[in-house]
């Protein structure tokens, strides 16, 4: 059985970067958080003292160059999505990535030509799509009984 641990590095230690890494610092059995990144060196210094981290980077490639780091989760601005993600995938990491995914539908696709061309997995944060409200609401347009489906 393999017990290895997927290492995760949070990238961007801000209001939703340490919503993440504190879910995964505490609640993720499969994944470990190994990491932080802000270029802020004291938001990543509070975040890991608070996590009982031993490592924070001030700039992400560093971090894209730390072996103990197989899938990393973008929480920066959304300006720097697209530079972040395609470096991730460049590196081989595996990425979470929050939404808005990027700033143009050109980002998006090229952050999605780096991921397929690098073979790693790509997800963005649209967490309403596992909303039960959101759902049921969809399927309520669907069906016809509310608004008009349009797409
Ligand atoms: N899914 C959701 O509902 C949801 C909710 C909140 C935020 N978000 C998204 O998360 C992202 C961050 O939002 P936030 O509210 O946490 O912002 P925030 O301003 O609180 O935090 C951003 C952090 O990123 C750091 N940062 C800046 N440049 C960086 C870089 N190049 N590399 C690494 N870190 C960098 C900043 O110093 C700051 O600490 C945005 O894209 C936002 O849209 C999504």
């Amino acid at each position: 059985m393999n017990n290895h641990k997927i290492g995760v590095c949070v990238v961007g230690a801000g209001r939703a970067g340490m919503i993440h890494a504190r879910n995964f610092a505490r609640g993720t059995p499969d994944a470990q958080l190994v990491a932080m990144v802000d270029p802020v060196e004291d938001f990543a210094r509070k975040a890991c003292q608070e996590l009982e981290l031993p490592t924070y980077y001030l700039d992400y490639r560093e971090a894209l160059e730390d072996q103990k780091i197989d899938a990393v989760v973008v929480v920066a601005p959304t300006v720097y999505h697209k530079d972040i993600v395609v470096a991730a995938a460049q590196a081989g990491k595996h990425i979470l990535c929050e939404k808005p995914m990027a700033m143009t539908v050109a980002e998006c696709e090229e952050m999605i030509k780096a991921v397929e061309a690098n073979r790693v997995k790509l997800q963005i944060g649209f967490m309403r799509r596992f909303d039960k409200s959101f759902i049921y609401t969809k399927e309520r347009i669907a069906a016809g009984e509310i608004g008009t489906w349009c797409w």
